[in-house]
């Protein structure tokens, strides 16, 4: 009896450390995630609550499937015609880009592309004063590490897209419309 009461509580204990160690690397990943920054740039945590944002539309390219998410000011903007009314996106208006490797769904015979593996996020921030170099917006890229559950910024500085995202000057440099819904 009192072996197997012994063994019960070793049992028990074990369980315990390992739901912990989970919590605490769940809690590490998301800690990870608000103390990151791009050296001279954006910090993520500029960005929380970015896993909640409404979806603006979605891209794929040959290596990547990409989910275009915006936060409310963003979508409000959109909703009232931005950027085809003339009018720009507000300061403080904020996208996230999810980019993932894509794979084929396994449930299904003919072919669905599925996200498999997170790869990038891209992020925007519209503040006219802060980015004024940059068409008023700020960017930043964080990579993702799915072996150790980490992130890490890409490059120094807010600008890595502003040459490009130029080419769509005329719609506030964003190449993204809002997809019917
Ligand atoms: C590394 C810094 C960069 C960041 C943080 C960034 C950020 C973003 C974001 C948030 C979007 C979605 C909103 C939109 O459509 O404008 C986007 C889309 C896009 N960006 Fe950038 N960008 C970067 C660099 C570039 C560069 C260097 C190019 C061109 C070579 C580029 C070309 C595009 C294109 C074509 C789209 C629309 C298609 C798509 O969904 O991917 N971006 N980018």
């Amino acid at each position: 009896m009192q072996r197997i009461s012994l063994w019960l509580t070793t049992a028990v204990v074990a369980a315990a450390a390992v739901l912990g160690a989970r919590a605490l690397v769940a809690q590490d990943a998301g800690a990870q995630k608000d103390s990151l920054q791009v050296p001279d740039g954006l910090a993520f945590a500029e960005f929380g609550g970015y896993e909640s944002w409404q979806v603006i539309s979605v891209s794929q390219t040959d290596d990547m499937l990409k989910a275009i998410l915006g936060n409310p000011a963003m979508i409000e903007a959109y909703k009232a015609g931005a950027p085809a009314n003339g009018k720009v996106f507000p300061d403080g208006a904020r996208m996230a880009k999810l980019m993932w490797t894509p794979k084929r769904l396994p449930d299904f015979p003919s072919r669905v592309a599925v996200p498999d593996t997170l790869a990038h996020i891209d992020f925007m921030v519209k503040d006219s004063k802060r980015f004024a170099a940059t068409a008023g917006w700020g960017y930043a890229q964080f990579d993702y590490h799915p072996e150790s559950d980490t992130f890490t910024p890409l490059g120094t500085g807010a600008a890595c897209g502003a040459a490009c995202h130029k080419i769509v000057a005329a719609k506030d440099s964003v190449f993204t419309g809002y997809a019917k819904r």
